[in-house]
């Protein structure tokens, strides 16, 4: 057997969590490979929405093994509330949840550094979601990190006392005032206080070498899917740097945050929005600042699942969908929100830039300067609502005009369109 890949195409928030949650049912394992809490997966069923941040979205299986991988950072605080937020509906997600040992610990201090960083940067800040996803990915290519194989060691205090120290002499330098921040909503000290003890309750839970837990289990031929979080524009080498993520969120991250051979990667599923979000700042060149983008923003409900900010929305960008489909070797795609663009008479695709005076179909190195801007086609809409509809078969026939005119341009087949937030409106082709 192969490690299938699920991952996002765009800027995050495709809706990954959602059709992770509708394909667990073919997979025995699904394993998240990179980023931290900064993702905010959402899955709705039964009248019931519930938002992930760390455990992966294969949770609500009872049947389906969920691997939290070495290439993820967790915030065991953050972590420990997903637990019981999940117990409250009377899903105990430790039956299940094993988590490696490598995986690297988000501090209370990493989240202090990571406001810090941002408040020093000014107006050029990332728009991070100050989850302390920097700091701890620099710690750990820094090789001073801490990892949950570490908390189970009698000189785990000491390490955490030190690497927090350090952490002070930064914020101390930059005088951030961090007796006035709150990280989710608490002062530093009642935050550290709540971490700690989550530590203590973590010792509990399934600690692995998850590297021989994936590589035994494909042996065993059983059937693995590894979710992305993120999406690949934010990937730290090939994203709109420095506006970016810490981790590589396309397909080779799988191979280093799960320790999956490159031969064992079997299919990658690229998900991506029938239009376009960002949410934080950097380049966006379909964004809309006008009533379609609002309009966009409205129906799709697109404020972010982790953060609550509002999402920037555009049109789709097929450059940069080529683009992503490119760098993970994308087998098929999946479109979600197709129902949000019911409304609209007309719609718009960019299919290459303008720039500088000449027609491109790919990223240039800045495609923050100004002489970049989208060109577009337009399409008819299909102005009718989706949201019912149960199969593609009834899909109307402009709807899938769109979808084969994506088709054509990327040349990769959409296989699922979603019309809709719940598990059951997804429609398989
Ligand atoms: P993820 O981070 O990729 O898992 O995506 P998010 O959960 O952050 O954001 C996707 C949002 O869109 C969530 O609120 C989903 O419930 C919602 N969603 C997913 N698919 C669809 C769809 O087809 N139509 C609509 N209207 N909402 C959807
Ligand atoms: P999911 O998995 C959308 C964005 C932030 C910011 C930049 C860096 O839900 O799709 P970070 O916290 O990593 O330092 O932020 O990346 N970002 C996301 N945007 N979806 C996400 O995850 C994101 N995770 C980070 O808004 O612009
Ligand atoms: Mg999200």
């Amino acid at each position: 057997m192969k490690v299938d890949v699920l991952l996002g195409l765009q800027w995050g928030d495709e809706g990954k969590g959602k059709i992770v949650d509708v394909l667990t049912p073919k997979y025995d394992i699904i394993a998240r490979f990179q980023g931290g809490p900064n993702a905010g997966h959402t899955i709705e069923f039964d009248g019931k929405k519930f938002v992930l941040h760390t455990i992966p979205s294969g949770i609500f299986n009872k049947g389906t093994q969920n691997v939290i991988g070495n290439g993820v950072i967790v915030d065991p605080c953050i972590l420990k509330e997903e637990i019981d937020t999940l117990l409250q509906s009377n899903i105990n997600a430790l039956d299940n949840l094993y988590i490696s040992k490598k995986a690297h610990l988000i501090l209370p201090s990493h989240r202090l550094l990571d406001a810090t960083y941002e408040k020093e940067k000014g107006k050029s800040k990332i728009g991070s979601t100050l989850k302390g996803i920097g700091p701890t990915y620099s710690d750990k290519t820094g090789r001073t990190g801490i990892r949950f194989g570490d908390i189970i060691s009698n000189d785990f205090i000491e390490k955490y006392k030190k690497l927090k120290s350090d952490h002070f002499k930064i914020i101390d330098f930059y005088k951030f005032d961090f007796k006035d921040y709150k990280i989710d909503g608490f002062a530093f000290d009642e935050y550290e206080e709540k971490w700690l003890k989550a530590i203590a309750e973590l010792k509990e839970f399934k600690l692995i070498d998850s590297e021989y837990f994936i590589n035994e289990a494909l042996q065993q031929g059983k059937s693995i899917l590894a979710e992305g979080a993120q999406g690949t524009m934010l990937d730290v080498d090939f994203g709109s740097y420095p506006f970016v993520t810490s981790s590589n969120t396309i397909a080779s991250g799988v191979c280093s945050g799960l320790g999956v051979a490159p031969k064992n990667i079997g299919k990658v599923l690229g998900i991506f929005k029938a239009y376009c979000t960002r949410v934080g700042s950097g380049p966006f060149p379909t964004e809309l600042n006008d009533a379609d983008g609002e309009k966009l923003r409205k129906i799709g409900r697109e404020f972010g699942s982790t953060t609550g900010r509002p999402r920037r929305c555009g049109w789709l960008d097929l450059t940069a969908l080529k683009y992503s489909i490119m760098l993970n070797g994308v087998d098929e795609l999946m479109m979600m929100k197709a129902d949000v663009m019911s409304p609209f008479e007309k719609l718009k695709v960019s299919t290459k830039y303008n720039f500088n005076g000449e027609l491109i179909d790919n990223i240039p190195y800045d495609i923050s300067v100004s002489g970049l801007s989208p060109d577009y086609t337009e399409i008819d809409g299909w102005n009718v609502d989706i949201d019912n509809l149960t199969s593609i078969d009834d899909a109307p026939e402009k709807l899938m005009d769109y979808i084969k005119f994506i088709e054509k341009e990327v040349n990769v087949p959409v296989k699922i369109v979603s019309v809709g937030p719940d598990r059951k409106q997804t429609l398989i082709r």
